[in-house]
């Protein structure tokens, strides 16, 4: 085993087991950088507070870009040879060779427990803004397509049964919405993670004169943690950005979903582009739909993440306690998944088709059943009544085996004698049915116009 922080009461070093379940390098080594400005801007507090001298602040400031610049090189094999206990270790132990005994006075006032509180949420804060710009990209291709198919028609559903006709811009906005609720929760989360833990210590507070409010200026932090006690356990930060991550990744997954479907022979409603499209070792015609396939299928394992943290955190007393350890493997794989996902599927719609032959050809004249009954509403037929008549309707269709708009006639003025003399093929128009849903949040091209410019003023 590497160096390590704590020796002087124990007459023995760890068994080799003790060690291995303790270690957290493998895992925490991506905080290295957070690491090293963490400890650079402690290094300067204590020095201003003259628990240090201003020289010794220098002298670890510069040891400290020294570690940085020798860990910028390291290799997978320097990695694997460093049998550190975690990351906060190495980068004194470096220190050390690097600056010398006074690398012995940088953890003065500190702990372990505040200090990677505050390198998570370092890095929290970056995950939160690459993730920002991940579900924006996929926002910005959804609204991009939607511009070009304000009045292509197609069929909603609802139980996957044939609803009403919508334009397939409404739809597609259907999954823009989603995903700019999810930046919504993104930056209110954000608000939260950016309070500095720095300065409480083990459990209880800093008993030197370092100046908490510079700190998380120089930081880049909004607030200050207000309880130390609470500073090194809380993880609420990290069970919300997985939670956001998760009901993104949900959002996504329904997308894939549509998608998928849509993709099929069967529908043909979308024609995914070949740089997102995969093919069979074994059946030559293949076009497989393998990135949304994928989406849907890493929504899984970020539900997954969020449960074993709210897990993690259930059985927790108060104050810091080593299962809260787990905590980085949980939110880097939910992330490093998400900035897989987010780039694949944006590439994916933003280079897919829309066949608007075979969209506008799904729609068949049963799904103005609805708009049948509104106009004998308009007729002062009551709407319990209107939908019985039209029902009727649809009942002789299926009896005659024919679309609803070749019911004769005779049999329209018999279920309603509002029918009388109506303009039946202008009622049975799809974009008429579209045109009229104008009301904010309908499908109509002006609502849809207003839902588009909405979007791009969110950004
Ligand atoms: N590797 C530890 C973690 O990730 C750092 C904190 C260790 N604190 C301690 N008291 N042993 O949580």
């Amino acid at each position: 085993p590497g160096a390590r922080m704590w020796g002087g009461r124990f007459s023995s070093g760890p068994a080799p087991e003790m060690d291995l379940v303790n270690r957290s390098l493998p895992v925490d080594r991506r905080l290295w950088r957070h690491d090293v400005r963490g400890s650079r801007a402690w290094a300067s507090a204590l020095g201003a507070a003259g628990v240090i001298t201003l020289t010794e602040a220098a002298d670890l400031r510069s040891g400290l870009d020294a570690v940085a610049a020798r860990l910028e090189k390291w290799t997978e094999a320097d990695w694997a040879a460093a049998t550190d206990e975690d990351v906060h270790t190495l980068v004194e132990r470096l220190l050390g060779e690097e600056a010398g005994p006074v690398a012995g006075k940088l953890h003065t006032g500190r702990s372990r427990n505040d200090q990677v509180a505050t390198d998570f949420r370092l890095y929290g804060m970056e995950a939160a803004a690459a993730l920002d710009a991940g579900l924006r990209g996929v926002q910005q291709a959804l609204v991009d397509l939607a511009e070009s198919h304000v009045d292509t028609v197609m069929p909603a559903y609802t139980h996957m049964q044939r609803a009403q006709p919508v334009s397939a811009a409404h739809w597609l906005l259907s999954h823009a919405w989603p995903l700019a609720r999810d930046r919504e929760r993104l930056a209110d989360a954000s608000h939260r993670i950016a309070v500095m833990p720095l300065g409480s210590g083990a459990i209880a507070g800093c008993p030197f004169p370092v100046d908490r409010v510079l700190l998380k200026e120089s930081l880049g932090f909004r607030g200050l943690s207000p309880n130390s006690v609470d500073a090194v356990a809380d993880r609420d930060w990290v069970a919300e950005l997985l939670f956001v991550g998760a009901m993104a990744a949900v959002h996504l997954s329904r997308l894939a979903e549509d998608l998928i479907l849509f993709a099929t022979s069967e529908f043909g409603f979308v024609r995914l582009s070949d740089e997102y499209s995969t093919g069979s070792s074994l059946m030559p015609q293949k076009r497989n739909p393998d990135a949304l396939e994928l989406a849907r299928g890493k929504a899984g394992r970020l539900i997954g993440d969020l449960t074993g943290m709210m897990a993690l955190l259930k059985g927790l007393p108060s104050g810091y306690n080593k299962d809260l350890q787990e905590d980085k493997a949980a939110l880097f794989g939910a992330m490093d998944a998400l900035g897989v996902v987010l780039p694949a599927v944006a590439g994916t719609v933003a280079t897919m088709t829309i066949d608007t032959a075979r969209c506008a050809a799904a729609v068949d004249s049963a799904m103005l059943a609805t708009d049948l009954a509104d106009f004998l509403v308009r007729r002062g037929v009551p709407f319990r009544e209107a939908h019985g008549a039209v029902g009727r309707l649809v009942r002789a269709a299926e009896g005659l085996g024919c679309p609803l708009s070749a019911v004769p006639g005779e049999v329209f003025n018999h279920v309603s004698t509002e029918f009388v003399g109506a303009d039946l093929e202008a009622l049975f128009n799809a974009k008429a049915s579209i045109e009229a849903r104008d009301s904010i949040g309908g499908t109509s091209p002006s609502s849809v116009a207003h839902q588009i410019a909405e979007l791009r003023a969110i950004g």
